[in-house]
């Protein structure tokens, strides 16, 4: 058994034998003893752009979740290999959305509605994807004239999408998608959920007529835990508070909060802060503890007092790490993650257009 002291000496170690041929990469959910090695933290659209900024790394070892290191995969030069140090780190969100019951949707819909564009040119139906999805739904998109989404764009590319399709079906987490078109000011009567489960996804044709925005019924098990009860208790214990909550939270909760953002947008609303402010946060306890030690003259806390971690984030444990480096030293690539090159080839078109439509 090795002393937690010989594991972080062993990554320090591999880390500078390997130098400039290695990259790191960690989400902002990541345990601080993963994200103190990292070359580049971030939320998951800056995350997909550092993977481009290195192309002369021979390595990207991914601090993420699974569908993180597809993004990078896909983004990456072919010689590039993506790491993904532990690959039991998913996401049990982009879990809720497989190819085959989105592209059985799909065919409802092009049903319902058809191929042709309307006078103005625009499609049916646009796909849209939050970022939190397989490589495989991504490349839908990209077959089909849809994009990818991620929680610090999404209004934009929803813009994009209505430019060009007179609806969209967005997936996997609905409440992404129902905050981000309720903020557009699209009614929730117009945002009917799509149960693949059901005929018409458990619609009748009339709101299948009156739908905007088709929301998949997937959702965050971390930010579902979020209440308006914690918002007033965390009003109530701090008068003058602020509130600031992750997009994925349920539409209550956003609408109940001062604001709504990504984890770099929270990052930034607390940089923003004031000393003395009180700050009470929605979203995951790794960031929300990393913030409250960044800025110990100000009162931060997370919104739930039961500790919620993102369990699957926290699967990459320094020793994954160091096991995958070790590897990369001795030159033995460990848990490569691969998007075949016909996936990756339309995946890339759906995710080119989200890095083209400014955030
Ligand atoms: P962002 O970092 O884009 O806000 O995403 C949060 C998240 O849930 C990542 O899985
Ligand atoms: Fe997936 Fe939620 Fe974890 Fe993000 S926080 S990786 S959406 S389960």
């Amino acid at each position: 058994q090795m002393s937690e002291e010989e594991l972080h000496e062993r990554i320090r170690r591999a880390k500078s034998a390997l130098g400039d041929r290695l990259v790191i990469l960690g989400h902002f959910y990541q345990r601080d003893e993963v994200v103190q090695y990292a070359d580049f933290v971030g939320d998951s659209f800056q995350l997909a752009n550092a993977a481009l900024t290195r192309p002369e790394a021979e390595a990207i070892v991914f601090c993420g979740v699974h569908f993180m290191a597809e993004t990078a995969d896909t983004l990456a030069r072919d010689e590039q290999t993506v790491i993904l140090p532990n690959l039991a780190a998913g996401c049990s969100m982009a879990d809720m959305a497989d190819e085959d019951s989105v592209e059985e949707a799909w065919e409802q819909l092009t049903e319902v509605y058809g191929t042709e564009p309307d006078a103005e040119g625009r499609l049916p139906v646009i796909p849209v994807t939050y970022m939190n999805s397989s490589a495989a739904l991504k490349a839908f998109c990209g077959r089909h004239g849809g994009i990818v989404c991620t929680s610090s764009n999404a209004q934009t590319v929803l813009e994009w999408a209505f430019e060009r399709g007179q609806r969209v079906l967005f997936f996997p987490d609905q409440h992404l998608g129902r905050n981000t078109a309720k903020a557009m000011g699209i009614s929730v009567e117009q945002m009917p959920m799509w149960n693949p489960r059901k005929d018409l996804g458990g619609n009748s044709l009339e709101q299948l007529e009156e739908a905007k925005v088709l929301l998949w019924h997937g959702f965050c098990s971390v930010h579902k835990r979020f209440t308006t009860a914690q918002i007033e208790q965390a009003r109530a214990d701090h008068p003058g508070c602020k509130v600031i909550v992750h997009p994925e939270c349920p539409m209550p909760v956003v609408d109940a909060a001062d604001a709504a953002g990504s984890t770099d947008v929270i990052r930034k609303f607390v940089a923003a802060s004031a000393p003395g402010d009180t700050i009470a946060i929605g979203t995951e306890i790794n960031l929300v503890n990393r913030l409250a030690a960044e800025y110990p003259d100000r009162t931060i806390f997370c919104l739930d007092p039961v500790v919620c971690p993102c369990s699957t984030m926290y699967r990459i444990h320094p020793g994954y790490l160091a096991w995958v480096l070790d590897g990369l030293v001795e030159g033995e690539i460990r848990n490569q993650i691969v998007v075949s090159d016909e996936v990756a080839a339309d995946a890339k078109v759906a995710l080119e257009r989200m890095l083209a439509a400014k955030p």
